[in-house]
């Protein structure tokens, strides 16, 4: 006998095994982010290690975002609003370390570290077991 799979939940396993690859690299990133403000470093190779971290996240949220409006997922707007607001904090802090008005890396290190913890706890949790229930 065949076991038939449908589409949706195909959908639904891709992104789950994709989600968890994109956690693991972000991960990746963030470590080496953190280790370029713990153990000193010239501002450009963090600026430059900033903005990769900022091509990925953005890259990471736009898979989560079409997957959430694909679905009809009730968090949605929620959650796109807080992706956005993270982005744009981003986004600031690059532009004023290229200013020279934010000299204290530690302080958007800690800041990314805190959001992506936060940011689990708040939403990418709920998101994870929504579709694990669609996948099952
Ligand atoms: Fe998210």
């Amino acid at each position: 006998m065949e076991i038939e799979i449908l589409p949706t939940k195909v959908f639904a396993l891709d992104f789950l095994a994709n989600i968890t690859a994109q956690h693991s690299e972000l991960e990746l990133k963030l470590t080496k982010l953190k280790s370029l403000s713990l153990y000193g470093s010239e501002t450009r190779q963090y600026l430059f290690q900033l903005n990769v971290l900022i091509g990925y996240v953005s890259a990471h949220f736009a898979t989560e975002e079409k997957l959430m409006q694909n679905f009809d997922y009730q968090m949605f707007l929620k959650h796109k609003q807080n992706h956005s607001d993270f982005l744009n904090k981003l986004t600031n802090f690059s532009n004023d370390i290229v200013e020279g008005k934010m000299t204290n890396l530690n302080t958007v290190t800690t800041f990314i570290e805190f959001w992506f913890e936060k940011h689990d706890l708040d939403f990418d949790i709920a998101l994870e077991s929504f579709m694990t229930k669609v996948a099952v």
